[in-house]
């Protein structure tokens, strides 16, 4: 959550800079956004409420300069809460990422000693008790360090001195990336943000303290202060597959790239599925690990290895994995499920696995990302940035890595690659062969709805929950998911005359009991929309889909994300940004 960017080194444009590198970070957060950069020997900041759109900055040419674009925690959405914030004397300014836990004792402390605040955020305790440090003669990196140490929660954050042409950047589990340039420095949430300018970049440490001048970035240890070793790495992959091509946006070219994503796990994955399969044959309890869409990920992976694999592994949502800790021995296998790689919520899960002696794995999009590094064992999903805030192509990527993986456990990988083939060419399809075009026609019918319920049995229980999921988070329609069965014990006393429904009805063995449960919500008014291979009387609408088999989940996903989205777009709303969300929640 919270994009930050850092620039020092020759003078330059840097509110133009800056405001194009937070463009690119604003799927972080967008409540607001916020800019400051050197103006005769003080911070000047340009700070404002709403989403960057097509704002720019009037600040002059500088050599040092940062921006923030923020996800409320602590303070309301106001122009004097967004970040960057000030010291009292106008030298330092400071932009956060995550949750000072204690700063409501800091914040009296400092009030005490007379110190104005500008703000209701819990950040801005953080640049006064620089400012402390730096009055009281210490250098910004030591005067940071001393303040950092003071925090509890899990932050990131930087301090700018425009009196010295010096950035210090400081973390614990919040990301952050330093990008070296040529006679210029930088420092960013992601590596995103860099690669316009750089390739080479430092992924900070927890407890490191970076000194960024223009020529040269200095790692301390926090506590210490004493000099670390840089740990040089290139970003690999490829600038283009950021920007927007040919798309309206980046839910549907996010969308449309899932065949090519599934292939490519398909053709190219046969080692690691095999190395992964090994790991859970040899663990003494797997736990998948996710939140969210992921969640769904991992429920999804239970039952696939289930039937796939007649292996038990059990799914944990992230916030809910410590109260099930006791479980965990230095047998267990943790894997982190994760397109960002940043998820507060499960960090701190595998934080508690490591802390019992687990293994811990990982499947996530975001190379160098926490989860990435801190794990024993990662696949990389491969699916290239995922900028829309809904997760579709690194969902669909995580289903078809569990797929391969379970088939390669049960022995059959060849079994697992062909479905997975036959997913993707049913995904390209369905965009390109009128699929699409129905779904949008359904979301037109549909438009005016108020709840929608989405049902599925067995592999597509957890498909009918991330449907509604996806439906909800982007329309902002109640939408709710449930497994068949569960129906007559009380959903069903919420259906009402014309309410749209889901029913995801593969040809497995849940097809006849999800096609009578469709029946009895047919019988109480439900417009029924099947997503199934075969048409039946109960569906008021077919969406065919291919037979896919096991794959089934993978392509289902696909006319629920379609859905959501025309229903977004007819409603008005952006889909890449909804509103109160951010893409990656890096606090609790
Ligand atoms: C929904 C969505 C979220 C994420 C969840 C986990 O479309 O994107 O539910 O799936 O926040 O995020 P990651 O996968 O980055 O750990």
């Amino acid at each position: 959550m919270c994009g930050i960017f850092g620039y020092v080194g020759r003078p330059a444009n840097v509110g133009g800079m800056v405001l194009g590198a937070l463009k690119r970070l604003e799927y972080r957060g967008y409540d607001s956004w916020g800019v400051a950069a050197r103006e005769n020997g003080h911070v000047a900041v340009r700070k404002q409420t709403g989403k960057i759109g097509g704002a720019t900055v009037d600040l002059p040419a500088a050599a040092i300069g940062f921006g923030h674009t923020r996800w409320a925690t602590h303070g309301g959405v106001t122009d004097a809460n967004a970040h960057p914030h000030l010291d009292c004397t106008g030298r330092l300014a400071l932009i956060h990422n995550g949750i000072i836990e204690n700063f409501r004792p800091l914040r009296d402390e400092l009030l005490a000693r007379g110190h104005q605040f500008r703000s209701d955020t819990d950040s801005e305790v953080m640049v006064h008790l620089i400012e402390e440090g730096v009055a009281s003669g210490k250098s910004l990196a030591d005067a940071t360090r001393a303040a950092f140490a003071r925090l509890q929660g899990l932050n990131a954050i930087i301090a700018m001195d425009v009196t010295r042409n010096e950035l210090v950047a400081v973390k614990t589990i919040s990301p952050l990336v330093l990008g070296l340039g040529e006679g210029a420095n930088y420092v960013a949430s992601d590596s995103l943000a860099l690669t316009e300018y750089t390739r080479d970049v430092v992924y900070l440490e927890d407890n490191q303290v970076a000194i960024i001048r223009p020529d040269e970035v200095t790692l301390l240890d926090l506590y210490s202060g004493q000099p670390l070793p840089l740990k040089r790495e290139r970003v690999d992959w490829d600038a283009g597959d950021a920007g927007l091509g040919e798309y309206p946006d980046f839910m549907s070219k996010e969308m449309a790239e899932q065949g090519r994503v599934v292939r490519q796990i398909a053709t190219g994955y046969a080692e690691r599925a095999r190395a992964l399969a090994d790991l859970i044959w040899g663990s003494y309890g797997t736990f998948l690990v996710g939140c969210g869409t992921a969640s769904y990920a991992a429920l999804t992976g239970m039952y696939l290895f289930s039937r796939i694999a007649r292996r038990h592994v059990n799914a944990v949502l992230g916030s809910e994995f410590k109260y099930q800790e006791h479980f965990l021995t230095d047998r267990s296998l943790a894997l982190a499920l994760s397109q960002s790689g940043e998820t507060a919520d499960i960090i701190e899960a595998m934080v508690t696995s490591r802390g019992r002696g687990a293994t811990i794995g990982a499947l996530v999009n975001v190379r160098g990302s926490t989860l990435d590094r801190m794990a024993d064992f990662s696949v990389p999903l491969g699916a290239g940035p995922e900028q829309c805030v809904l997760s579709t192509k690194a969902y669909t990527a995580k289903l078809a890595v569990l797929t391969l993986t379970a088939h390669t456990l049960a022995g059959t990988p060849e079994i697992g690659r062909e479905l997975l083939l036959r997913a993707a060419d049913e995904l390209d399809r369905f965009l390109a062969g009128g699929g699409a075009a129905r779904v949008r026609a359904v979301a037109e019918r549909i438009a005016g709805a108020e709840h929608l319920y989405a049902i599925g049995r067995g592999l597509s229980y957890p498909t009918a929950l991330e449907a509604a999921l996806k439906i909800k988070e982007v329309s902002y329609v109640h939408a709710e998911g449930f497994a068949g069965g569960e129906l007559k014990h009380g959903v069903i006393a919420l259906l009402t005359e014309g309410t749209p429904c889901l029913v995801f009805a593969p040809n497995d063995e849940t097809r006849d009991d999800i096609l009578s449960g469709a029946m009895e919500m047919k019988s109480r008014g439900g417009l029924m929309i099947g997503v199934s291979p075969q048409d039946d009387p109960v569906f008021d609408i077919h969406l065919p889909v291919a037979d896919v088999g096991d794959a089934s989940p993978i392509v289902n996903a696909l006319p629920a994300q379609l859905l959501g989205y025309h229903l977004a777009r007819l409603r008005g709303y952006d889909p890449d940004k909804p509103r109160n969300l951010a893409k990656s929640v890096t606090v609790k």
